[in-house]
């Protein structure tokens, strides 16, 4: 790392290329001159750095990313607040970029009908120039990348060729400029119901992804719920999160906290590569009528198939581990290459120590549905923890070809 790379990560943990800082250092010598490099940074003030932070940031972000996140996020609050309609729900975005994540679930929240003075959203960015930004919250077309577009004719108003977000829903969010790694928890530990980190752990080193991720954890109640970038779940289930079964929302949640019953495990979307169908079980012969009893109760019906995955997830997320291996495997009897159902085994023999056996379901599990993006994200963290980062690279990259093919179909 050069002087100015170690300066820039120590200042904002990012793990800059030298071209990106030595282009952003030439720029700010247009306003700063200096002789050279060194000059420029022998001269640096607090004010400077800021400005050259903000050259170096990504502030990619937009309304309604990734939206099951916040469908989660919606059910479980609503979940919270049936528990105990006087609780005051903390929700914290960070980082926020513009504006556009926690905005996104005060409109999510509002159309919901959950009352204004049930829920708190606070929202940090270490960019200065974004959280004005957000403040402002005027936002441009590329703010606006979802098909559906009805939230922007409820939630804004036209400003200019821009939009401007309804002043209801500004005042819902609390925005301040914070730097993630040096936030002082004081009074918040455990302050939060449910956390946003999207999108920032993949800009940092190990060393700075195991401090941020410590920091969250730390701010994140006990039975809270974090939302994480498509890439960065492996990371938080390597320091004591777990995924919430819940497709595409990259939730997670305290591996010490109880399962949080309140978001329901739903079905995962259909696979989307083609894929052979089932063997057909054959149907049962017809017994032959007794004698002495004319009028046959019929058995009861076997569950469906997708009744007893859906089951099976829902022991799972409880817990109930045996149940859900049993269950699992009633319903491989009827199913015999579902990848789901492989997916859950390997789920309990991780939760259970055995992590061979859950690699080898896992394995099945991709072998048979290869864009599974739960089971790439085990099986990469699973190699990291092997001490195999090479593999661990292999299926984190794998895992985000499949994301991103997924969000693009
Ligand atoms: C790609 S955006 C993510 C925004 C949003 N969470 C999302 O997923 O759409 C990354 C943001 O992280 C901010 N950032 C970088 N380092 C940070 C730090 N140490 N603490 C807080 N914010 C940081 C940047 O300013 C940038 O706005």
């Amino acid at each position: 790392m050069t002087p100015a790379q170690s300066m820039l990560h120590e200042a904002t943990g990012l793990t800059l290329s030298r071209s990106v800082v030595d282009r952003a250092i030439r720029h700010r010598m247009e306003h700063n001159p200096a002789a050279n490099q060194d000059a420029y940074l022998d001269r640096m003030t607090p004010e400077e750095l800021t400005a050259l932070v903000e050259l170096v940031v990504v502030p990619e972000s937009w309304f309604y990313r990734d939206p099951q996140a916040f469908q989660a996020a919606l059910e479980f609050i609503r979940a919270r607040l049936a528990a105990d309609a006087n609780h005051m729900v903390r929700i914290l975005s960070v980082p926020c970029a513009g504006g556009e994540e926690p905005y996104t679930m005060a409109m999510v929240l509002a159309d919901a009908g959950v009352p204004r003075a049930s829920y708190i959203i606070d929202a940090f960015d270490i960019s200065p120039g974004c959280v004005e930004r957000a403040k402002s919250g005027i936002y441009g077309r590329n703010a606006f990348r979802s098909q559906d577009l009805g939230f922007r004719d409820r939630h804004f108003g036209s400003d200019g060729d821009d939009y401007r977000i309804s002043d209801a829903l500004r005042q819902q969010v609390r925005f301040k400029q914070g730097n993630l790694l040096e936030f002082d928890l004081g009074a918040r530990t455990g302050h939060y119901d449910v956390i946003f980190c999207r999108n920032l752990l993949i800009y940092f080193d190990k060393a700075t992804t195991k401090a941020a991720i410590a920091k969250l954890d730390a701010l994140l109640g006990e039975s809270g719920l974090l939302f994480a970038g498509y890439a960065e779940v492996p990371s938080f289930c390597q320091y004591g999160f777990t995924p919430l079964q819940y497709p595409q929302a990259f939730g997670l949640r305290k591996e010490s906290a109880r399962p949080a019953p309140a978001v329901k495990p739903v079905a995962r979307a259909a696979p989307r590569i083609a894929r052979r169908a089932p063997p057909a079980i054959p149907a049962p012969a017809p017994k032959p009528a007794h004698r002495l009893a004319p009028v046959p109760v019929p058995a009861p019906p076997a569950p469906a198939a997708t009744d007893l995955l859906a089951e099976a997830r829902r022991l799972a997320d409880l817990g109930q581990l045996k149940e859900a291996e049993n269950t699992s495997r009633d319903h491989l009897a009827q199913s015999p290459d579902s990848a789901e159902a492989y997916f859950i085994l390997g789920l309990v023999n991780e939760l259970t120590n055995k992590r061979q056996l859950a690699e080898d379901y896992w394995k099945r599990c991709i072998y048979l549905q290869p864009d599974h993006y739960e089971a790439l994200c085990h099986l990469a963290l699973l190699a990291e923890t092997n001490n195999d980062p090479g593999a661990a690279t292999a299926l984190k990259a794998r895992a985000a070809r499949v994301y991103k093919r997924q969000q693009g179909s």
